[in-house]
């Protein structure tokens, strides 16, 4: 296929991508490791065309599908998820190429798609599903759904799914945060209030003015709102998973917040990997 049509994307998304690398390679050898796990799973909800171009560098750069298919030891399935036509086109072909695995295209909405695949997992196999939208677009719903997934076995329930999420700073800053809540687009404002599943990332970014008005106490945003959406996300996140990394924020060329990228499971080790692996990319 031509490749005219791929997405020049910035070396924050090649960062982002190095550090997924990294954490899949550990997850699945972690998961190979165990006997009683009988198939390891990768979800990529938002999974765009499989190929990016660089922009710094114009070469082709290999997207999150493609990086979770040439992961050692590798996953036992692949799910791609898209909504775009052209790029479930190029997920297709992508299929084709590696025909000798077990990948599954879906197109549509990721929300209203993952939960049918959350039911097929078996307690005894693992998935790990990548959220990773160009904006606000992933439902509360979905990452509570991803959270509670799992199944009986005898008198214990396994949960099966753990998450990497991309919480879209840049969509919050730009759409959806003003000087004073009541400068807010409501629409706007529902947008995050769906990702988050309450209102309570007001709570995290606006606060008192020190000076008083004739009208009495005013809320007025924070100074550091990418620092304190990413910690109140992380607070939420720890509503329905045990163990959340640290977050990383996503920055531009002009140092602009894109996104914060956080990892939510079941199991303290990767929390505890992902952790080292961000702090060793920070260096
Ligand atoms: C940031 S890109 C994904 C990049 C990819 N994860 C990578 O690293 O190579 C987001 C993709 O999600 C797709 N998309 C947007 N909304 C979606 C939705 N609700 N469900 C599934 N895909 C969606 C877009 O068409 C786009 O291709």
């Amino acid at each position: 296929m031509p490749f005219g049509d791929l997405s020049k994307v910035g070396p924050w998304t090649r960062k982002k991508l190095e550090l997924l690398n990294k954490y899949l390679s550990a997850y699945t050898t972690i998961l190979a490791a165990q006997p009683w796990c009988s198939g390891v799973h990768y979800i990529d909800a938002f999974a765009g065309p499989g190929m990016h171009i660089d922009r710094e560098t114009q070469q082709l750069l290999e997207g999150s599908p493609l990086r979770a298919l040439n992961v050692e030891p590798s996953f036992d399935r692949l799910i791609f998820i898209e909504k775009d036509d052209d790029r479930v086109e190029r997920l297709n072909a992508l299929a084709d190429e590696y025909a000798e695995r077990n990948i599954d295209v879906w197109q549509g909405d990721c929300n209203d798609v993952l939960p049918h695949i959350f039911e097929e997992i078996p307690g005894n196999q693992r998935a790990f599903l990548l959220l990773d939208p160009y904006n606000l677009g992933v439902r509360w719903e979905t990452i509570q759904a991803a959270a509670e997934a799992g199944k009986q076995r005898g008198n214990r329930f396994y949960k099966t799914i753990e998450i990497m999420i991309n919480f879209s700073l840049h969509d919050a800053n730009r759409n959806v945060v003003r000087s004073q809540p009541d400068d807010m687009d409501p629409h706007q404002a529902q947008r995050l209030t769906e990702v988050w599943g309450s209102q309570e990332w007001m709570d995290w970014i606006y606060g008192e003015a020190p000076q008083l008005s004739f009208s009495g106490p005013e809320q007025v945003k924070v100074d550091d709102v990418p620092d304190r959406l990413s910690e109140g996300f992380k607070a939420r996140l720890e509503t329905v998973y045990d163990h959340v990394s640290d977050y990383v924020i996503m920055r531009n060329t002009t140092n602009a917040p894109q996104y914060s990228l956080i990892l939510a499971s079941h199991v303290g080790v990767a929390q505890k990997i992902m952790n080292d692996i961000m702090e060793y990319a920070e260096q």
